[in-house]
């Protein structure tokens, strides 16, 4: 007899999830109370991408008036960019839709709220009650607001109400460094917004390689992205023309002005609400608890993606889904934790995947360091950066890649090669002897392999890179 699954939200854990559960010929349903997509495909990666989209060209064409291109009279349609960001999301909503249609997955609109091991009630516009043999949890999370003076006065904004502004800000104030807080600096920066940001820490990106980091920050500021670092939100007071965040930085406060204030300080786990208690899965500090597998304490109940927070990424959330479902209808499934890649849509953007170079260090590992400058790479330089840099962290024995990361135009696209790389233990010796299109960025990826040894072909020996 099939087995029968349902599935808890409709995000890219849970709709991937679904579709591979069908695949494998269970009866499978899934439950959505907004709409299919989720978080991602709906008010993240991918409304926000369409935004950047249009900020890089932008910011492009403004920066080729000097390489030989007259522009004259261009101008941002904000309404216009709005629309075909809905445009697009709605697409992908309706694709989201017909493939789980394609596959025979029942979707069911409401509120899914566990009433026992092996029954979800559905609270939509009829009320339902479904009996499952499998249940996977994907509720995904919600962004996560400090709770100072202020935080909830009108204009302070989270990560999507500041995907629908009514026009351009003149100012706003990020609080948090992270990647919300890069990328939306990135995007309102590129239509002329004059934004700062406030991280709590040192440095910005603290979960990015260092050196990395660095150029990101060396590059926005050069976009005229103010920071303050070690830098706490204590209050958010009104003013005549917008809101002032309260901020205390070596031990005095400052007042940052803004139009809004975007809170992008980490998002939490979505678990409350969903009869979890009343069924006994265990939680710890706001997430569900999982195995390998991702099973809760009840072995036929299992929590994929943001909810059980292990790592907070659309492409995490489909791959655990997929070996969620797998495991659970008697298949071997292959999930690797140590190869995640992760992306940041900054202009230009950065990408990483496996050990940084303070992990490596962190876990006592013999490594080398192998880095190429996007500056001596042709087809960077005709892209307009100059600022790219590619580094390989590579075990010190074996030449075994072990970590990449990226600074530079598609990034996101290039750590691909860095991913396929670790997955397969390839070493620094086998992207070398792996011929490189010319002229591509992904030539520098071979040149940060040579350099692990000192034998880059287009930067001089000994040379210094910063
Ligand atoms: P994050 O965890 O990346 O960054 C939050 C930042 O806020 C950290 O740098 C932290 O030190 C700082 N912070 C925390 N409290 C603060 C305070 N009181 N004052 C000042 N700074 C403070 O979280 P973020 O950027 O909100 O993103 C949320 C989640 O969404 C993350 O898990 C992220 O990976 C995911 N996401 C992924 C994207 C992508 O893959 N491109 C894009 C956007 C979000």
């Amino acid at each position: 007899m099939k087995k029968k699954v349902i599935i808890v939200g409709g995000g890219p854990g849970g709709y991937v999830a679904a579709i591979r559960a069908a695949q494998l010929g269970a009866e499978v349903h899934i439950v959505e109370k907004e709409k299919m997509g989720g978080t991602c495909l709906n008010v993240g990666c991918i409304p926000t991408k369409a935004l950047l989209h249009t900020a890089k060209l932008y910011h492009t064409v403004q920066e080729e008036a000097n390489n030989g291109l007259r522009v004259e009279g261009i101008s941002l349609d904000w309404p216009a960019l709005m629309a075909r960001k809905d445009t697009i999301v709605n697409r992908l909503v309706q694709g989201v839709k017909g493939l789980l249609k394609a596959h025979g997955v029942k979707t069911h609109s409401g509120r899914a709220v566990l009433k026992d091991a092996h029954k979800v009630q559905v609270v939509g516009e009829r009320t339902v009650t479904l009996d499952a043999d499998i249940i996977v949890l994907a509720s995904g999370s919600v962004p996560s607001k400090i709770p100072v003076p202020g935080a909830n006065s009108a204009g302070v904004i989270d990560s999507t109400a500041v995907l629908s502004l009514p026009k351009v800000p003149k100012s706003l104030v990020i609080i948090g460094g992270g990647v919300i807080g890069t990328e939306f600096a990135s995007l309102y920066s590129s239509f002329g917004t004059k934004v700062t940001i406030v991280e709590m820490l040192p440095e910005i990106l603290p979960m990015v390689d260092r050196q990395i980091a660095k150029r990101v920050k060396e590059k926005l500021t050069k976009c005229n992205i103010d920071f303050m670092l070690e830098a706490g939100l204590k209050e958010i007071l009104p003013t005549s023309n917008g809101l002032s965040a309260v901020v205390q930085t070596a031990g005095k406060n400052y007042e940052v002005a803004g139009e809004y204030i975007l809170m992008a300080t980490g998002r939490k786990a979505n678990i409350h609400n969903m009869g979890l208690e009343e069924v006994g899965i265990q939680t710890e500090r706001g997430r569900i608890v999982v195995n390998e597998y991702f099973a809760t304490n009840i072995p036929h109940i299992y929590a994929i993606g943001d909810c059980n927070a292990q790592m907070m990424l659309a492409h995490a959330a489909s791959a655990q889904g997929v070996a969620a479902v797998e495991y659970a209808l008697g298949h071997r499934p292959f999930y690797n934790p140590k190869v995640i890649p992760s992306c940041i849509y900054t202009i230009p953007e950065a990408a990483g995947v496996g050990l940084t170079e303070d992990e490596a260090a962190a876990q006592g590992i013999p490594y080398k360091v192998g880095l190429f400058p996007l500056m001596a790479n042709g087809k960077s330089l005709i892209e307009g950066c100059e600022s790219g840099l590619i580094k390989l962290i590579v075990a010190e024995k074996s030449g075994e890649i072990l970590g990449g990361h990226i600074f530079g135009p598609r990034a996101t696209d290039l750590i691909g090669e860095i991913a396929l790389a670790i997955n397969l233990e390839a070493t620094v010796d086998e992207i070398i002897a792996t011929i490189h299109a010319h002229p591509t960025m992904s030539e520098g990826i071979a040149e940060a392999a040579l350099s692990v040894s000192g034998n880059a072909i287009h930067w001089p020996p000994g040379a210094k890179i910063l």
